[in-house]
């Protein structure tokens, strides 16, 4: 059945799924199984000659994995996509594929922490060098454009500060320059943002976040056209081999069901929980693309389809202020990552300065009181209530 003109959720729930190859089971099975056999000599030198598409090894192609692969395809407007076993490798991956020996990338201030650190130490081995801009800012992008740039590298809403860049704008600036783009659209999911729409050549997902939902699980996938998918098929995936297991797969599968349904209640409280917070107050700044205060609420609201729970707040305090507030909260947990069911706050101050020294957290945007809160699925009532309680101790 060809599902591809049905809505969001048919394709969540069906597409991609043939039950009747799987003795009608209505759950998709866990094809655990690192090899395939082979029922003669010509039968497996077909399968090498790749006349009809045949399952050899699980480095190489899973029917689990594929279910999934396929969904993700149809939910982010691409050709195809490709699985990993955690985002950073197709992150890692994604950007390898574009570039090579001494090329110079683009990449947007404030995205995540190892994402940067690939891009700005590891890549300098092959003596590729990365300018960092502030990707809000089109002109600074415009400028840092130097012959051999092969790569603009986006995250959009970015980490931390969530700044947002004008993708269309962006995409289509590159193409004229034969310049690729890559997107990390983690943070909206594909429920609320599709940049291959918009122009991007590839998407890149932590699949451990809002796609599995469920804190369970650490994959990533890249969305892209054919040829892209094919060529990282044949080179990054089964040679770095960061590949997806297939229960993994399965569980991403089972997250999928939920997941639009999921998207619309993590807005909704997140959308109450800013509220709350603008208003508070200790409460000096929020940092939140879904609410009016934020600078480019404008473009957020015409690129994106909805918001996502994941946002920032600065506490009017010092860290032994933040130290409070943290361990007061009792519903709200405390631990990284985010896009999970379960609310997750997590200063960033405890990371940055172990990194990086105190002088350059102003230039990174990061105040000693900032906390992000991953908002999760709970009742909005306790959650803010547990807010207000944690922070009357500050
Ligand atoms: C924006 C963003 N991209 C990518 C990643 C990396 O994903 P993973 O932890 O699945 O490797 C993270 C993880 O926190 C993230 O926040």
């Amino acid at each position: 059945m060809d599902y591809t003109n049905y809505g969001l959720q048919t394709i969540l729930s069906h597409y991609a799924e043939e039950n009747e190859k799987y003795l009608g089971a209505a759950a998709v099975p866990i094809f655990e199984t690192s090899t395939f056999v082979f029922e003669s000599y010509e039968d497996i030198d077909e399968a090498f000659s790749h006349k009809n598409k045949r399952y050899i090894y699980t480095r190489g192609m899973n029917p689990t994995v594929e279910i999934l692969e396929k969904k993700l395809a149809a939910l982010e407007k691409g050709e195809r996509a490709k699985c990993f076993a955690s985002g950073m490798a197709a992150i890692s991956s994604a950007i390898l594929n574009v570039i090579k020996a001494k090329d110079h990338v683009i990449c947007v201030k404030n995205i995540y922490g190892p994402t940067y650190n690939f891009l700005s130490k590891y890549l300098t081995k092959f003596n590729i060098e990365t300018t960092f801009v502030n990707g809000e800012n089109f002109e600074e992008i415009k400028e840092a454009v130097r012959e051999n740039t092969s790569l603009i590298y986006l995250e959009s809403p970015n980490s931390l500060i969530f700044m947002l860049q004008d993708i269309k704008k962006i995409a289509s600036f590159a193409k004229e320059r034969g310049i690729k783009t890559i997107i990390d659209n983690s943070w909206a999911s594909p429920v609320f943002q599709n940049p291959l729409e918009m122009g991007i050549d590839m998407v890149v997902h932590s699949a451990s976040k809002y796609i599995g939902g469920h804190s369970d699980v650490v994959a990533g996938c890249i969305v892209g056209n054919k040829d892209i998918i094919c060529r990282i098929e044949e080179n990054e995936y089964p040679l770095l081999g960061g590949i997806l297991a297939p229960f993994e797969a399965w569980l991403l599968i089972r997250g999928l069901r939920t997941l639009e349904i999921r998207m619309e209640k993590h807005m909704k409280n997140a959308l109450a929980i800013s509220e709350f917070l603008a208003q508070h107050p200790k409460i000096s700044k929020i940092y939140y693309p879904g609410h009016p205060s934020h600078p480019q609420y404008e473009l957020a609201r015409k690129q994106m389809k909805g918001f996502s729970g994941l946002l920032s707040f600065e506490i009017d305090c010092d860290i032994e202020g933040v130290k409070r507030f943290i361990n007061n909260l009792k519903i709200i947990k405390l631990g990284v990552s985010w896009g999970g069911y379960e609310s997750l706050a997590f200063p960033p101050v405890i990371s940055y300065s172990k990194e990086i020294p105190a002088e350059r957290f102003k230039d990174y945007g990061i105040k000693p009181g900032l906390v992000r809160l991953s908002v999760g699925l709970e009742n909005v009532e306790d959650l803010i209530d547990d807010l207000e309680r944690a922070l009357s101790k500050v």
